[in-house]
């Protein structure tokens, strides 16, 4: 008999449930809920995984109450939501994915477990997969964008990032990828409320960066807390066993979300919490995060034969295969047993810096104002936003400490010592204050050019953190708007969470960049671009609403039977507004500028199984070195079903020296041409398929070509 198998013969009952109970050891507090006593649940058996734990000290001491004084010695399993970064924090996960840089996002993943786990984490609660086509949704900041094949490459980047090449080495962590599914559907943007998407949207958009995770090798996934259609996702044995275990095969762990099992009460699907536990686990829901219904209510369950020993025995084996596969009974503390390579950390941070600038976009340049002239002497730094280091680390911190960011301000001073630079925040984030306008207008007054930092606090997005305005908050507008009537160039910069709807800033600011909340090493990355020390490269990846009402917006949306046309009244638009976003998903300048020549598609004849080979010339026509970003996009312009308008199936990028020419070329195969049927199936049907490259989904900007699949 193997270990697992000896254990399961012979652990009690509470020791199995144990085994599926995951408690708050509070550093920090992720939702709602009370301590229990943690070291009595972990002696006794009752509690074998723990979160929001970590330091090495910390998590030895509890991982030997578990090895010396439980009776069966079985290692804890202790988690944290690494997210984006642990000790040094990278930028936001919305900002990693301008990067379109799938490499990267695995370095960042790799540095952030290497981190945790010398501080003896064993398990992320990461990535967040939930494709998120509507910015009132808080968690937007934590999401991939609104593309699902952009989400599919990086759940596989970041799989592979946090778990390394061997899930037992000690520098590896488990990941969690989460939420299945359709999160980020919430009605009206509204965080927790239901989503009620169609079959086809959940297999066309929301669950296919779940099937990459898996293809990936992912040790654990998080069902959402929220209901779709009606079925609580912690309950929903359609999905979770039927589609993610069945027709995925997904053989590892799931872990419920924060108290959600007893959610189901207020779901309203259980009438008591014996009821939920049985749901959730006979959904396969392997682990109870927090809400204590399995440890306090599955006997009972058992009792009323509402479960059976099978599904609980199947449930704790996984969790033993994942602490075995972790290492954790060969060497329970063999993460944490290094001290913090202290070393290591310069490298980390020169990480962070690649990584924010590689995120920021720029959004406009309208006046060429950017890259700051080097002839500038002064220059006013104005904005609630610029000297707020804090703010810069984002949504989830992890270990990062506040103080070792780097502000936009303190940036800029950096890199230009020889400049004379003011600052004045003139308004607060939030609040009605508007008595320091005029102080940050006096201010102006010298000053060759205004650099005007404005945007969100961290905590206005992220977890419980929608909004249905998605303009400037408090004052910042009026600030804006008198500043821009100074007469100066003014260059914005945005550190937020999500897209800000704002027009009006777009049409008078000479240039505006998104700089999302860039980490630990905002400042110096910020500064990087505006100085021209590096050439921005960032993209974005969602649309860019001109106003909240056009919300869900994105670009790959299906044709209509009658499509948008300017000035056509009977057309698929608003009456106070086109439907057009103000920045097309793919949209970010860089200081170079890029011609796109000569696409082809070879053969333009294919079959099933073939592989076409897309390929076009790039020319840096400008005399600065610097990458160009490129979206390879198909269209199916008559199937069984409406195909979206454009759907992007490859992206590259390519460093051009100044005035170089190049070629690109993708190998598509034919078969990423098939799309969901009517039947939910997989079908690849015969006919034309449009062929379309570009720097972004503007329509304007494409190169054609079209191929024929033919028997
Ligand atoms: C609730 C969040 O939804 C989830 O993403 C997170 O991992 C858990 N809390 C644990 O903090």
């Amino acid at each position: 008999m193997g270990r697992i198998d000896t254990l399961l013969a012979t652990m009690t009952l509470d020791e199995k449930i144990g085994q599926l109970n995951m408690v708050a050891a509070s550093r920090v507090v992720t939702g709602p809920g009370e301590l229990r006593d943690l070291h009595e649940g972990i002696r006794t058996g009752r509690i074998g995984n723990l979160l929001n734990l970590w330091g090495a000290d910390e998590t030895r001491a509890v991982q030997r109450l578990a090895m010396e004084e439980s009776r069966l010695g079985i290692p804890l399993l202790m988690g944290l939501d690494v997210i984006h970064g642990h000790h040094t924090i990278f930028p936001v996960s919305l900002a990693e994915a301008c990067q379109f840089a799938p490499d990267l996002w695995e370095k960042t993943a790799r540095a952030a477990a290497e981190e945790a786990a010398e501080d003896g984490v064993a398990l992320t609660f990461a990535p967040m997969l939930d494709v998120a086509r509507d910015p009132r949704w808080g968690r937007i900041i934590e999401s991939p964008g609104e593309d699902p094949w952009i989400a599919c490459q990086m759940a596989a980047a970041k799989t592979r990032g946090f778990q390394g090449l061997d899930l037992a080495a000690r520098d590896s962590l488990a990941a969690t990828d989460k939420h299945l599914c359709a999160y980020s559907a919430v009605t009206a943007g509204r965080e927790y409320a239901s989503a009620d998407v169609s079959e086809r949207a959940l297999h066309e958009i929301y669950l296919p960066p779940f099937a990459s995770a898996v293809a990936a090798g992912v040790a654990a996934i998080m069902p959402a807390f929220i209901d779709v259609a009606g079925a609580p996702m912690t309950a929903n044995a359609k999905l979770l066993q039927g589609w993610l275990r069945g027709v995925v095969g997904f053989d590892g762990v799931l872990i419920s979300d924060y108290n959600s099992v007893a959610e189901l009460l207020n779901h309203g699907v259980a009438a008591d919490l014996v009821e939920a536990a049985a749901l959730a686990l006979n959904a396969g829901v392997d682990i109870d995060m927090t809400s204590g219904a399995y440890i306090q209510c599955l006997p009972e369950a058992l009792q009323r034969g509402l479960v059976t020993m099978t599904a609980i025995g199947a449930s704790v084996r996984r969790v033993l295969k994942l602490k075995e596969r972790l290492g954790l009974f060969d060497d329970p503390y063999r993460r944490g047993s290094v001290p913090l390579q202290a070393s290591r950390a310069a490298e980390r941070r020169e990480l962070a810096r690649e990584a924010g600038r590689r995120a920021i976009v720029l959004l406009s340049n309208r006046t060429e104002v950017l890259p700051l002239s080097p002839e500038i002497r002064h220059i006013a730094v104005i904005g609630p936003l610029a000297a707020a280091s804090g703010e810069m680390l984002g949504s989830w911190a992890s270990a990062g400490r506040p103080e070792d960011a780097v502000s936009i301000l303190d940036g800029l001073k950096a890199a230009l010592p020889q400049c004379r630079i003011d600052h004045a925040a003139g308004v607060e984030i939030t609040g009605e204050k508007t008595d320091g306008i005029s102080a940050a207008v006096d201010l102006c007054a010298e000053a060759a050019i205004v650099v005007l930092c404005l945007g969100e606090s961290a905590a206005m997005s992220g977890e419980a953190a929608s909004r249905v305005d998605l303009g400037l908050p408090g004052r910042q507008r009026a600030l804006a708007q008198t500043i821009l009537g100074l007469g100066k160039p003014v260059v914005v910069t945005l550190s937020s969470g999500r897209p800000l709807t704002m027009p009006w800033l777009f049409e008078r600011a000479d240039a505006v960049l998104a700089t999302w909340f860039l980490g630990h090493e905002a400042g110096h990355a910020v500064a990087d671009v505006l100085t021209g020390k590096f050439n921005p490269t960032g993209r974005l990846p969602l649309s860019w609403p001109r106003h909240v009402g056009q919300v869900p917006i994105f670009y790959n949306e299906l044709p209509s039977g009658r499509p948008y046309a300017p000035g056509v009244h009977y057309s698929s638009t608003y009456l106070d507004l086109p439907p057009t976003p103000q920045f097309p998903f793919g949209h970010g300048l860089s200081y170079s500028r890029f011609a796109l020549s000569d696409l082809r598609c070879e053969p333009t004849r294919v079959r099933a199984g073939e592989t076409v080979e897309v390929s076009l010339a790039v020319h840096n026509e400008s005399p600065v070195d610097g990458d160009v970003t490129l979206f390879l996009f198909v269209r199916d312009p008559v199937a069984s079903v409406a195909r979206p308008l454009l759907e992007v199936k490859g992206m590259q990028k390519a460093a051009l020296a100044a005035r170089e020419r190049k070629d690109v070329t993708w190998r598509l195969p034919v078969e990423d041409l098939s799309f969901v049927g009517q039947s939910l199936e997989r079908v690849l049907e015969l006919g034309r398929f449009e062929i379309h490259v570009g720097q972004s989904a503007d329509a304007a900007g494409l190169l054609s070509s079209a191929i024929e699949l033919a028997k």
